[in-house]
């Protein structure tokens, strides 16, 4: 089949798996070349560092999960297991991007002699911990890092059975301001009204700490994290623009559980001399932050201005900063003063965010976009479905089941 872009509502529902090998494959080259190589006085080799052997990543096929898996992987040469939750392809019908990418991963990871293997099915579920913990007892024994990196619209508790939706909305009241859609340069007002009855709570129930804490203890007490082991989850913070509807909407009381659950889960691991990060990271388009209201239109004003000032970096960029500086540098781990990692420092400097805020006061609804990068923004939203690579020729008919 012709496999063409498919996109509703910020949402795409097509992916194709050459696009998505040459995705991962051009994250691998990117890695491979700044682990064993002062290509760039910002990153720093991989070659001196002891990174962790055997990596855990729940929510590992896309996104922060997938670079994580990368960055350990051909930075290092760690062994990686991923829990993700996939559609697999049929003959008329394309695979996530996630089962793609996954595919593409471990075809490599394997023929670099890696051991790379994958879970797909429902990470909140009892099934899939077990599963997933006979799994790490076959292949590795023992884990030394968990990335906890799902991003999910619900989740059903296993021991209530009961279901929880995730919502993007305001607290106490509406949120009016400007914002973009991936598909039109125009600047239209969204209004997004505020969380009703037990959404808040329900959003915390997904997106907070609750499940991170049950995988942890699930696999302490399956004795499958080693001594020193470490586990890290992913947070945002972001701007004074898109508070309202992220670090004080729904999805913020979810981080600060998420913030609060690190704690929880360092006095836990201290038996076996393990830790618990939160690390904030940057801005970035993937599958989970472009459904976000108002925020496609900060990330293309924030990369045209970061690019401009060339610190502009992916996911990759960011997760290899993070392990190198920040988390596997040998030396005492930075935090801020919640005890925090951030690797979103370069996105909040004072130069970047004030830059930001000017020319967001530039935009008017009903007019194009101003001095930002939406291409930039749209050019990665195709690129982490598999779309918009030079290298590939779209109109050839492929097969959807087909691995490369
Ligand atoms: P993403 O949508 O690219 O990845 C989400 C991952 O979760 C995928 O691997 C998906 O398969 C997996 N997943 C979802 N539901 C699942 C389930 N029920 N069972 C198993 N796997 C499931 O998302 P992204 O953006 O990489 O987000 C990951 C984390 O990073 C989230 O906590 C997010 O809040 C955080 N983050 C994202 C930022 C951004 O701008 N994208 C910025 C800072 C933090």
């Amino acid at each position: 089949m012709i496999i063409t872009k498919k996109v509703l509502r910020n949402v795409s529902l097509t992916a194709h798996p050459q696009g998505c090998a040459q995705y991962v494959q051009d994250q691998i080259d990117w890695v491979q070349a700044h682990a064993h190589a002062s290509l760039d006085s910002r990153y720093q080799k991989c070659d001196d560092l002891k990174l962790p052997r055997r990596i855990l990543v729940l929510g590992g096929s896309t996104g922060y999960g997938l670079s994580s898996r990368i960055v350990g992987a051909f930075g290092s040469g760690s062994d990686t297991i991923n829990v993700s939750f996939e559609r697999e392809p049929s003959q008329t019908k394309t695979a996530t991007p996630g089962w793609y990418n996954t595919m593409a991963f471990e075809k490599r990871a394997k023929e670099a002699g890696l051991k790379a293997e994958s879970i797909f099915g429902d990470a909140f579920s009892d099934e899939t911990k077990q599963k997933t913990g006979a799994l790490i007892k076959s292949l590795f024994g023992q884990v030394d890092l968990v990335i906890y990196s799902l991003a999910s619209p619900l989740r059903t508790d296993p021991k209530t059975g009961t279901t929880y939706r995730s919502v993007l909305k305001p607290l106490g009241k509406p949120f009016s301001a400007l914002s973009v859609d991936m598909d039109c340069d125009v600047v239209k007002m969204a209004t997004i009204e505020p969380a009703e009855g037990t959404q808040a709570e329900e959003t915390v129930h997904v997106m907070g700490g609750e499940d991170w804490a049950l995988w942890i203890e699930y696999l302490m007490q399956e004795n499958l994290l080693a001594e020193g082991a470490m586990t890290v989850s992913y947070s945002y913070i972001g701007p004074k623009i898109t508070y309202p509807v992220y670090r004080e909407g729904t999805i913020g009381k979810a981080k600060e559980d998420l913030e609060k659950t690190a704690a929880e889960l360092t006095k836990k691991l201290q038996q076996i001399q393990g830790k618990a990060y939160v690390s904030v990271n940057k801005a970035l388009v993937t599958r989970a932050s472009a459904v976000i209201p108002v925020v496609p239109l900060y990330m293309a004003i924030l990369y045209q201005v970061m690019k401009e000032r060339d610190l502009h970096e992916h996911c990759t960029e960011q997760i290899y900063r993070l392990f190198t500086e920040k988390l596997f540098s040998g030396k005492q781990i930075p935090t801020d003063d919640e005890g925090r990692v951030r690797v979103d420092d370069w996105e909040m400097q004072d130069d970047i965010q004030a830059e930001v805020e000017r020319r967001w006061a530039l935009q008017k609804e009903g007019e194009p976009l101003k001095d930002a990068d939406i291409e930039g923004v749209r050019k990665e939203y195709d690129q982490i479905h598999g779309f918009g690579f030079d290298s590939i020729d779209y109109e050839k008919d492929v097969d959807p089941r087909d691995i490369y």
